[in-house]
């Protein structure tokens, strides 16, 4: 198992097996929690599925799992979702899926929070993996000065970059723009979580901080779990 998707559809079906009968279930988005999606509809389960994104909503409901909105059902009992790094204590960056306000908004509501991955995404550092900071498009340009001058506090001295694809803005489910900032290392994620989330025009970033409970990885040698 020592290909990425191997690994991450081990992972994925590791962690399909935690969720339990009559379930309400948060879904990922990304390559890895589409495996979780897969290995989770053929249990059928009948559990309630909570997408963070319309591609999960309709990988869903493509295959029989009922879908219903943040906020519409009992509380999530597990959210399971991918991670484009996972660093010291399950620190994490997400949004390489550009998912990553909705991503957070159901791990916040979320009992337990299971991330999954292959080996390539544990880092001792976080950083490597450019930073999405989601932004409003009113101003968007003005926003990214000012995130330029929350990375220098943080001693992090680069600009952040417009994400596009096709030569146009990505657009973000909720139709916000993404921001990469290449930090290179994340010496102090939650003072960087801070400055970030203290400008205006801010709508979030993707380090995920004591969100994780558990982590699955899928490994040349089977899938390894860690806490944090
Ligand atoms: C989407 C995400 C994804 O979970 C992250 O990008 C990992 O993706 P993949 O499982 O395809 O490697 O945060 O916003």
């Amino acid at each position: 198992m020592s290909d990425p998707d191997s690994q991450k559809r081990a992972a994925g079906e590791a962690a399909a097996a935690l969720v339990e009968r009559g379930m309400v279930v948060g879904l990922g988005t990304g390559s890895t929690a589409a495996w979780f999606v897969r290995a989770l509809a053929a249990r059928k389960l009948n559990v309630i599925g909570v997408p963070t994104s319309q591609a999960t909503a309709d990988l869903a409901d493509s295959l029989g799992i009922r879908v219903a909105n943040l906020g519409e059902t009992k509380a999530i009992d597990l959210t399971v979702d991918g991670a484009d790094e996972i660093g010291p204590g399950l620190s994490l960056i997400k949004g390489g899926g550009a998912a990553l306000l909705r991503e957070k908004l159901v791990w916040e509501a979320s009992a337990r929070c299971v991330v999954i991955a292959d080996a390539a995404k544990r880092v001792p550092t976080l950083g490597k993996f450019p930073l999405p900071i989601e932004v409003v498009a009113f101003g968007h340009k003005s926003t990214a000065d000012r995130i330029c001058d929350a990375l220098a506090e943080c001693d992090i001295g680069i600009a952040p970059i417009l994400r596009r694809k096709d030569g146009e803005p990505v657009r973000t489910d909720g139709g916000n723009l993404i921001y990469d900032a290449a930090c290179g290392r994340i010496e102090e994620p939650a003072a960087l979580a801070a400055a970030l989330k203290s400008v205006t025009g801010v709508v979030d970033h993707g380090l995920f901080l004591d969100l994780a409970d558990l982590a699955l990885i899928g490994t040349a040698d089977g899938v390894v779990e860690f806490e944090p």
